[in-house]
This record gives structure tokens, C-alpha cells and sequence, in this order.
């Protein structure tokens, strides 16, 4: 670890020699030699500096639920964005900071009878990171609900306001996932919600609760709650980072040869004819994989795609494990699966 004299103000916000485990819902992950938990633009910009000056690399961390962090840690400086505030814009629009919890978001959207976020309730993490991965449950993504994001650009070490078009969306994925969005730090989400209730059950977990297709924002929230608990590890007593991989999108005539061979496996036709498959599916009915664990890693029980650190497993083993999934998913379905969780370092 490099050896850097933190000055007075610097110490303020920036730490040497942190533990990652902890700010990670995987509670996996070595030290980070530097640690900047910050809570305003002045701060940022600061960290930045304080990098740039020593030449450290950075990787900016939310609330830690979507990734695997190497058993090294980081050799740079990790920035915590802990940008706080919900503030109504008009009456339908919220200002954000990005450092809020998301569920904390859609619990006060529901609250002030505000529509469309609440699929999204219980996910664990900050807006700011699901507006990195563009979050999605029961058929809503987060994208769909946003109408800019206040990001510090790095480059420019100025705060510039980008258009959702801007950002690149796709399924978990935006500009900020790509070399490109990398200078970009989000700070504020201004998200453009509805007070019509316009309740989306296209997914058949949340339809199957509502026969009748219609509910209040409580009884929605209430609903995806329960659902995910019943699928979910309790974070207080397990770690995960949720679905591991991505659902693979393939096309009509891919799909049709799968079928043939797997004549249930289910799939979500996409806005351009393209297909989504649950890998879940597979890991199942395939594979066999539910509550199979090797050591310490483990496919959970009631949702195998998500990965679970039953006590003590490393970064290398939860690698291995994902690997070798990645190699018989190919091997049964000729599919190349991507991983959904963002790697720190060469694990
Ligand atoms: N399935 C099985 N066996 C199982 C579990 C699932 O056969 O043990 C099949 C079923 O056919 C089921 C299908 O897989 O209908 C899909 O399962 P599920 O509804 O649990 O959703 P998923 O496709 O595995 C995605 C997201 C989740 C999100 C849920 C709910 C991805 C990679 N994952 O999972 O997001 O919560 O839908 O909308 O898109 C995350 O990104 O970390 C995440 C948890």
C-alpha cells in the first residue's frame, strides 16, 4: 500500500486501509488502501484531487449489493456517495440524492401516492447504484421512472444533467457501466412519477396476487415484499449479491431450438422480438442447482440464480463456483451467460 499523508482536510472525509467486506451485501472483499465517504460536490471534487494527485485509481461505491470485490481489495481510492435528500420538484417529480436508500425512495413515492416505482420495493442498495445498473423487478426498471440525473463529470469537474437517452439504458446496463460513462458521477436522480395509478402486473408472481388487476400503492408494496422475501436470503444473516447473471436475450430462431429441447422453458418476448430466458429455469429444471453449495458458495434454494455466501466464502470461490455454472449452462443450453455483478479488481 502506498504510503500518502492525508492532510488535515483530507482526513476529514478520506480514510487509509479500509475493510470492503462490510460495504458490500456479499461481505466479501479485501482492503481498499484509500476510503472517501462523501456527502456533498465539494467533497467529490476533493476525492478526485487527492486520486489524480497520487495517481490511485477509484471506483465509486453505492450501497455495495450488486458486486464482488477481489479477496486483494483495491489498490486506490473507493468513493462512498452518500448524497442524501428526497425533495419534491413538482408534484409528481422527486430530486433524489444518490447516497438514498432505493427502497427508502419507493417507500416515500408510495407514501405521497406516487406510481411508478413501487415493483421496485425491497431491493436493497441507493438509487444511485440502481440508476448504474438500471435495477429492474416484476417488469419495471428504474429507467423508466427517471427524468435526468445530476452527474459530476470528472473530466470537466463540473455538474452536468443527463437525459435518460443520454444514459444509454438497456437491460441492467447504461452509459455509466461502460469506459466511456466512467467520468460520470451520479449525484441526484430526478425521477417523474405519476399520481393516476397505472399498476403494472406483467409479471405472473405480482398478476397472481391481483386476479382482479387492480390494487393501492400499499397493497402493491406489501405484495412485492413478501414476494421477495420468500425468494430472497435474509442479508442480516447470509450474503448475496442477487441474481448473479444476467437473463440471456436471444432471438425467435435461438429460442425455437431451445424449445425443442427443453419444451417448458419459459421466455419473455422483448419490445424488438428478441426473447429474455430465466436462467433460474435452467439452474432448476437442467441443472438441478437449487441449495447445491460447494463449501462456503452456494445456488440458493428458492432462486438459484442467486449466488450465495453462506459464511465464509472468498471472492476466488465464489468465481470458481459461477464459473463452472457458466460452463454447464453452455454445455446444456449452448448459451453464453454474463455475469450481472460488477467486479472490483481481478478477483
Ligand atoms: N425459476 C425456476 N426455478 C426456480 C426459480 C425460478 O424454474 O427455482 C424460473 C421460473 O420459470 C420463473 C423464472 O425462472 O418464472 C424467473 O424467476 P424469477 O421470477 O425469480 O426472476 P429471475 O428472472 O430469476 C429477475 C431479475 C431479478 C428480479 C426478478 C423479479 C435478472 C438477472 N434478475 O430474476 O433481479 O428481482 O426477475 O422481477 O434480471 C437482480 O438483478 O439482482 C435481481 C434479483
Amino acid at each position: 500500500m502506498k504510503h500518502i499523508e492525508l492532510s488535515a482536510r483530507e482526513a476529514r472525509f478520506i480514510r487509509a486501509g479500509v475493510a470492503l467486506a462490510p460495504y458490500t451485501t456479499f461481505k466479501i472483499g479485501g482492503n481498499a488502501d484509500f476510503f472517501a465517504e462523501v456527502t456533498h460536490t465539494d467533497e467529490l471534487r476533493e476525492a478526485f484531487l487527492f486520486a489524480h494527485t497520487h495517481t490511485l485509481p477509484i471506483f465509486i461505491l453505492g450501497g455495495g449489493t450488486n458486486l464482488l470485490v477481489a479477496d486483494e481489495g483495491f489498490r486506490g481510492l473507493i468513493v462512498h456517495v452518500h448524497v442524501r435528500g428526497i425533495t419534491y420538484a413538482d408534484e409528481h417529480t422527486l430530486t433524489v440524492g444518490a447516497g438514498e436508500s432505493l427502497d427508502d425512495v419507493v417507500r416515500y413515492a408510495t407514501l405521497h401516492g406516487l406510481w411508478g416505482i413501487e415493483n421496485l420495493s425491497a431491493i436493497p442498495g441507493t438509487i444511485g447504484g440502481a440508476a448504474v445498473q438500471n435495477a429492474g423487478a416484476y417488469g419495471v426498471e428504474i429507467a423508466s421512472g427517471i427524468k435526468n440525473i445530476e452527474v459530476y463529470d470528472t473530466l470537466t469537474n463540473e455538474l452536468r444533467t443527463l437525459s435518460p437517452a443520454e444514459c444509454q439504458y438497456g437491460y441492467r446496463d447504461s452509459i455509466f457501466k461502460t469506459d466511456e460513462g466512467k467520468r460520470f458521477v451520479i449525484v441526484h436522480i430526478t425521477l417523474a412519477l405519476s399520481t393516476r395509478p397505472k399498476p403494472q402486473f406483467s409479471y405472473k408472481d405480482l398478476a397472481a396476487v391481483f386476479p382482479e388487476g387492480s390494487a393501492s400503492l400499499e397493497e402493491i408494496r406489501a405484495a412485492v415484499v413478501n414476494i421477495r422475501a420468500a425468494k430472497f436470503p435474509d442479508l442480516k444473516q447470509y450474503g448475496t449479491a442477487g441474481s448473479f447473471f444476467k437473463n440471456p436475450v436471444i432471438s425467435g430462431e435461438e429460442y425455437a431450438v431451445l424449445q425443442e429441447k427443453y419444451p417448458l422453458l419459459p421466455g419473455h418476448t422483448q419490445g424488438d422480438g428478441m426473447i429474455k430466458i430465466p436462467i433460474a429455469w435452467i439452474l432448476d429444471n437442467v441443472l438441478a442447482m437449487r441449495g447445491v453449495r460447494e463449501g462456503d458458495i452456494g445456488a440458493w434454494e428458492a432462486q438459484p440464480l442467486v449466488l450465495t455466501n453462506y459464511g465464509h466464502a472468498t471472492a476466488r470461490d465464489v468465481d470458481a463456483f459461477a464459473q463452472k455454472i457458466a460452463q454447464d449452462v453452455y454445455e446444456a443450453a449452448g448459451i453464453e451467460i454474463e455475469r450481472e455483478v460488477i467486479q472490483v479488481s481481478g478477483i
